[in-house]
This record gives structure tokens, sequence and C-alpha cells, in this order.
């Protein structure tokens, strides 16, 4: 049965400071919901969940550092404190960009930091989360992976793996929670105008193209997570906001080989531009 589990919910938002975090964070206020405003950078999450207040809405900032899990586990008490009740939507979207050298030369401490976050961070939501949901019966989680979850675009490896892994979660979970009345969706785009590359670790002329693309083609974060609700409400896996999204999507369904070459063959011809 088909559920608007956008509305009224009781949401915790990880990285809600900055760019479709805090997008998310907003919709879900507008929408008559309350809102935990998660994330590392403690005064950004507050800068949302006052603007929440100014407009007259609900919300709580918390610091929470989605790599540990014992962060997550204290959010999702204090969640529950602040809704006096139980949370009904999960919104996993803390995430770093890495990008720039490639497989052999990007640093360990790079692979260990975007797994971290974007893959383990996943994990913890997923693990913390799920069986709350699914004891209640109703309710959603959307985790925020993206279109390098399949599209093996060169000098992005740790930044592809852990958004690969983030996806094939996401389907796991979608076919656990089947039937439960736990809706589960996964938001991948290409290039949104956030603050990613910017506070990302991308080396390189890399950052300054990311930078260009972002500005020159990316989606507002409002209309990413616009679409993204209407899908959760559908209890809609796949999100693919974009064409290029699709484009990639099907190329890389249909045809994987001759995709891989052709994104090696695109990252010679680009040279050192990338
Ligand atoms: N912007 C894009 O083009 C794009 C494309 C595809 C996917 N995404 C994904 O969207 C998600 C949101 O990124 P964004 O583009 O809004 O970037 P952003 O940099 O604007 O926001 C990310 C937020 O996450 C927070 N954060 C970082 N590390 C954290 C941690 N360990 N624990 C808790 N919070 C942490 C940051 O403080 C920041 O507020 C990420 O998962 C990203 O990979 C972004």
């Amino acid at each position: 049965m088909a559920q608007i589990l956008s509305k009224q919910a009781n949401a915790v938002v990880t990285g809600a400071g900055s760019g479709i975090g805090r997008a998310f964070a907003l919709a879900i206020a507008a929408k008559k919901g309350c809102v935990v405003c998660a994330d590392i950078d403690l005064a950004s999450a507050q800068a949302t969940a006052d603007h929440i207040s100014a407009q007259g809405g609900r919300a709580l900032a918390v610091y929470c550092d989605v790599s540990q899990l014992v962060d997550v586990e204290l959010l999702a008490e204090q969640a529950e404190t602040f809704f006096d009740g139980p949370t009904s939507l999960v919104i996993n979207n803390a995430g770093v960009g890495v990008g720039g050298q490639p497989i052999g030369e990007v640093s360990m401490a790079d692979w260990h930091w975007a797994l971290g976050i974007n893959l383990w961070g996943v994990v913890h939501g997923c693990h913390v989360f799920a069986p709350r949901l699914r004891a209640a019966g109703h309710g959603g989680i959307i985790n925020v992976c993206s279109t390098a979850s399949f599209a093996a675009a060169p000098k992005m490896g740790p930044y592809n793996v852990s958004k690969a892994a983030a996806l094939a979660l996401t389907e796991t979970l979608s076919a656990e929670m089947a039937s439960t009345g736990v809706h589960v969706t996964a938001l991948c785009p290409t290039w949104v105008k956030t603050n990613i590359a910017a506070q990302g670790r991308i080396s390189g002329p890399s950052a300054a193209m990311a930078q260009r693309l972002m500005a020159r083609i990316g989606f507002t974060p409002e209309r990413v997570v616009n679409d993204t609700l209407k899908a959760l409400d559908r209890n809609q896996l796949y999100v693919l906001p974009q064409l290029d999204a699709r484009l990639i999507w099907r190329s890389k369904r249909f045809t994987p080989a001759l995709y891989t070459a052709g994104a090696g063959l695109l990252n010679r011809l680009a040279g050192n531009h990338l």
C-alpha cells in the first residue's frame, strides 16, 4: 500500500549542515516534519536547525561523525528523545569527495577517509536504524549514493568503491525490507551544486574541473531532493535524477565492457586535463 512518508516525518538527516543534506532537512520541515540535523560540523547543522526554527518548524542539531558507530547509536537515542517517539525517516547522506589520482597513487589515508564516511557511515546508519524501522513496520531509509556507484570514472577509485558498496547495501536492504512497510530508496545523481568539491580531497586539475562542471550543469540540491522524496513515497528504489545519470546507467548495464573501455579512452584523450 502506498504510504506518504515524506510528510510529517520524524526524520534524521546526516550531513545536514550543507548541500543535499541541508536541502533534505528543509524540505522535510516544509512538509511539517520534525528533523534531527546531524553533522560532523555542529555549527553548520545548527544553522540548518535555526533556519527551520525560524520558519516555525521543529529541529535539533546534533554532532555526529557517521564513521563512528557509537556516534550513530547516540544519534538514534537523541532523535527518539527529541521526537518523543520512533524515527520514521532516515537519510544517510553525509559524504566526502576524493579524486584526482589513479589507484596506486591515491594515499591509503584517503582510501580510509572516503570508505570510513561514504561506506561505513551508511553501514552504521542502516545497522542502527533498520531494526527500529522494521519493528515499527513503517518508515523509510534514503541512502545518498551517486552515479559514481556504477560509472567507473578513472581517478576516483576510493569514491567509486565507497558509492558502489553503498548502492549494493541499499539494494540488499530494499530486498530485505520488502513487505515490511519500510521503503528504501537510493539517490544516484551526477553533478549537484554543493560544497563537496571545495571540501573534498580532490587533487590536480580534477578539482577545478569538478567545480566547473558542478557550476555549469549541476542540478540544485532542492530539485534532486524533491525527486527523491516523491520516489520514496512511491517506494521506488532507484533515483537517477539527471539525463546523463540515466545514460551512464543504461550503457553500463547493457554494454559494460564497451562502456568501461570508453571511460578509459576518454581519460587517455583528456591526458593531463583530468
Ligand atoms: N554534489 C554532488 O555533485 C554529488 C553527486 C553525487 C552524490 N553526492 C553525494 O551527496 C552527499 C551529500 O554531499 P553534498 O554534495 O551535499 O556535499 P557537501 O560537502 O555540501 O555536504 C556534505 C556534508 O556532510 C558533512 N560530513 C562530512 N563528513 C561527515 C562525517 N564524518 N559525519 C557527518 N557528517 C559529515 C559535511 O560537514 C557537510 O555538511 C554525499 O554522500 C555525496 O557523496 C553528491
